[in-house]
């Protein structure tokens, strides 16, 4: 029997699994009349990746902020590797690093003096930051800028940097607030690589990104949280099995003939048809046996006298899962905050007001 030690209390564990590296209760956090977090639940065990989704004014970074000790909540508890945020933050902060949304690197200062300067914030001796300091330029690959001006550093660069001060203090439990938003997509690959590189050396993670791709390649388990509050959770597979099989997608090049598209596969759409009026193009749900539906659709596409374009059939993405939750794709959202956003938004309510 193993046991979770909280505060001096024990709390029974089933045979088999060990304390997660993470528990949130019940997590709420008000900013005046904003509600950012209405009570969120999840769990993080030991060596694994969570990736937390959702988008922009979710909850994200204030779920991060609360974790990683910056904030307290207002109810709910978190308890990281045993200790409870509110009541023990040092030894929060002793088992943790964190590279947050913006990122904490002194611009005035070189790569390797940020890094000494964190090494000694973390009670090394000067020696020892330094050696460290070493040990992380070359692992990151920024030892050839090492002794420029942090400001001079490339978008990439300043990212790395801000990573490997996150692990001076060989954290076993990381935080990463969009670790890739801005990067180019080489360097993307390249962040991935150094996040899976951690993980292998047992780092629990816990990732909030937009990139659904992000979570899908590096997430054990997926927390998708909208409005404060959890909406899905599971691994990608789960969640896209959630949203009910193959996807037939087409694109209508003459947008008259939308609506009779539209009438033509109605018969074959589990649920309603996603529609995306400007592009034209068409996106239905057609359970198991995809290639049947696909053949079928083509007969009553062809039967109407609709021409189409990009017939195609696929596994829904996790984007798909992210519409069919939230009534908006992951980049609507981060492309603004127009009407339009909001007459999807609402669309969006309804759907989850009908699944709950
Ligand atoms: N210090 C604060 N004061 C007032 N409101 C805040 C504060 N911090 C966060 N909020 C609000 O709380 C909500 C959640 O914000 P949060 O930063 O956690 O979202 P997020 O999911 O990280 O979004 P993003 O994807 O844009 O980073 C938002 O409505 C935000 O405006
Ligand atoms: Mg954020």
């Amino acid at each position: 029997m193993t046991h979770l030690v909280d505060e001096g209390r024990f709390v029974d564990m089933p045979e088999g699994t060990s304390a997660p590296a993470i528990l949130v209760e019940g997590l709420r956090k008000s900013f005046g009349p904003v509600h950012a977090l209405r009570g969120v639940d999840f769990t993080v065990p030991s060596g694994t990746v969570l990736g937390l989704l959702g988008p922009n004014g979710a909850g994200k970074t204030t779920v991060v902020r609360i974790l990683t000790t910056l904030l307290e909540p207002d109810g709910g508890r978190a308890v990281i590797e045993g200790h409870d945020v509110v009541h023990a933050p040092a030894a929060v902060r002793r088992n943790i690093g964190l590279a947050g949304q913006a990122t904490a690197i002194q611009p005035e200062l070189t790569g390797r003096e940020n890094l000494e300067i964190v090494g000694r914030l973390h009670h090394l001796s000067w020696p020892q930051s330094r050696q460290r300091a070493v040990d992380l330029l070359e692992r990151f690959d920024i030892a050839d800028a090492a002794d420029r001006p942090a400001k001079t550093y490339s978008g990439g660069m300043q990212r790395r940097l801000d990573l490997a001060a996150s692990l001076i203090g060989h954290p076993a439990v990381l935080f990463l607030d969009e670790p890739t938003t801005g990067l180019d997509p080489r360097s993307r690959l390249g962040m991935w690589d150094v996040i899976r590189e951690l993980v292998s050396g047992g780092t629990t993670l816990l990732l909030t990104t937009q990139y659904l791709d992000e979570a899908d390649e590096l997430a054990d388990q997926i927390v998708v949280i909208d409005h404060g509050l959890v909406i899905a959770a599971g691994s990608a597979e789960q969640l896209k099995d959630r949203v009910g099989g193959d996807l037939v997608e087409f694109t209508v090049p003459d947008r008259t003939r939308l609506a009779d598209a539209l009438a033509a596969v109605s018969g074959l759409s589990e649920g309603d048809p996603h529609v995306d009026q400007d592009a034209g193009r068409v996106t239905i749900s057609v359970g198991v046996g995809g290639s049947e539906a696909l053949v079928d659709a083509v007969r009553r596409l062809d039967g109407a006298g609709v021409a189409t374009v990009g017939m195609s059939l696929r596994r829904p993405s996790l984007d798909d899962v992210f519409l069919a939750l939230t009534g908006h794709g992951a980049e609507d959202e981060s492309r603004g905050r127009g009407g339009r956003r909001r007459g999807r938004r609402r669309r969006g309510a309804e759907r989850r007001a009908d699944t709950t």
